[in-house]
């Protein structure tokens, strides 16, 4: 029923949809989610029990290959893990030439390009093998590169990471240690680290995956599919949102802004509520779910008195008490709550996003790895062309 009278230039009747909403751009059988029951399974398995069961690492697996990996796997790609978390001296030096206000997303984007020029050989990722070591790569690299990115930005020293601890501990290691002083994180901020990760680490067809996928149907290498995705994360309508809402939060604790005042300018649309809403999401978000309740674990394990959970909470129970957000379906997302553990755990508003990009990257990679598996056709969506019609510059 599409009328194509005003599709000028089309040979064959094009289909509008916006964003793609309602378009499904491939098949994938990694993760599954529905809208309305609020339902999210990766390879079929509920997101609240793969937090509750595995750990950050278990998950890339999982996603990379369809199953729990076994202990001996498990072993093999961390052992990998360990092997390239260094950087290169080469790449380290980079570091050096970005302003200590350069924002972290940038120089994480810059770095993950930077880093597969040392790497030549992942332009050649053809076998299971190197394709496990470019996965581990990117994955632990990320992580030096991010830490170092904060170390950078404060004038302190890069610190190496150390071969000895977990995936979650060593990056907080590499955040907050100082020369001469290790900083030895209690197990509740690492396990607190680890699900913050897992409850990021896939959402299928999202802005940046769906970034990753198209970069990578060109047949571009891992690294640079990648590196496109964390452009995709940065702004505040998908990752970013994590930093609007901390700053949004702040600001209306420090001003002690009437709550009713500010709802009242949500609903003029003269701003939004972050961390509220989805564009698939109709009824709750299920990771909001686990991370409210982890955020009031996690503070109370800590010994840590927020005021700004105290004003989340006033928040999300006006809004979910106002028709505005009701007849809207807008319910806190991934992003409400993911903030304040952060700020538990010590780490900057700054590097919120970042944090949001560590954790999603074994959803990129597994993505990525679809399209190449899958042999997919490159991503050529078409548009409605609603320019002038011809003209002449004679
Ligand atoms: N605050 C106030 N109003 C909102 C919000 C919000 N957070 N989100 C949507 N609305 C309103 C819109 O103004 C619009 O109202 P209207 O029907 O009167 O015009 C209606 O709800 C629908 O909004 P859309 O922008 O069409 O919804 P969409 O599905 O495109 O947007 C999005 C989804 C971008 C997430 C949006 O809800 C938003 O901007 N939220 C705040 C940013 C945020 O938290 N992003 C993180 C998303 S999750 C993630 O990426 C991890």
């Amino acid at each position: 029923g599409l009328d194509i009278t005003g599709l000028r230039g089309a040979t064959k009747a094009i289909t509008l949809d916006e964003g793609y909403r309602n378009t499904g751009a491939c098949e994938s059988n990694i993760t599954f989610i529905n809208p309305e029951k609020g339902i999210l399974r990766h390879r079929g398995y509920p997101i609240e029990q793969i937090a509750e069961k595995l750990s950050f690492i278990e998950t890339a697996l999982l996603l990379f290959e369809g199953e729990v990996p076994s202990p001996d796997r498990l072993k093999r790609f961390s052992d990998l893990l360990t092997a390239n978390e260094m950087l290169h001296e080469g790449v380290r030096q980079f570091f050096d030439g970005f302003p200590s206000t350069g924002h972290p997303m940038a120089i994480l984007s810059a770095m993950i390009n930077t880093v597969s020029c040392y790497q030549p050989d992942v332009m050649e990722l053809e076998d299971e093998d190197t394709f496990d070591v470019s996965a581990a790569q990117l994955i632990s690299k990320v992580r030096t590169v991010a830490a170092a990115a904060y170390k950078m930005s404060i004038g302190h020293p890069i610190m190496y990471p150390d071969p000895n601890l977990s995936y979650c501990a060593n990056f907080l290691h590499m955040m907050f240690s100082i020369p001469k002083k290790v900083y030895e994180p209690d197990q509740d901020i690492v396990d607190a680290l680890n699900l913050f990760f897992i409850l990021h680490a896939d959402h299928e067809q999202n802005c940046s995956t769906s970034t990753v996928r198209l970069v990578g149907s060109s047949q571009a290498n891992l690294f640079a599919s990648c590196a496109a995705g964390v452009c995709a994360l940065w702004g505040p309508l998908h990752g970013g949102a994590n930093v609007a809402i901390m700053n949004q939060l702040q600001e209306l604790h420090s001003t002690k802004m009437d709550l009713g005042k500010f709802i009242e300018g949500v609903k003029q649309k003269e701003y939004r509520l972050f961390g509220f809403g989805h564009p698939v999401y109709k009824s709750f978000d299920p990771r909001a779910k686990i991370l409210s309740a982890a955020a009031d674990r996690v503070l109370a394990k800590l010994g840590v008195n927020d005021p700004l959970l105290e004003l989340a909470r006033r928040l999300e129970d006006v809004a979910l008490n106002d028709d505005y957000f009701v007849s809207r379906n807008l319910y806190p997302n991934v992003d409400f709550y993911s903030g304040i553990i952060l700020r538990a755990i010590g780490i900057p508003v700054n590097m919120f996003t970042v944090m949001f990009a560590i954790g999603r990257m074994p959803g990129w990679i597994a993505h990525w790895k679809e399209v190449r598996d899958r042999k997919s056709k490159i991503y050529r969506p078409r548009q409605i062309y609603t320019g002038p019609t011809e003209r002449s510059l004679a």
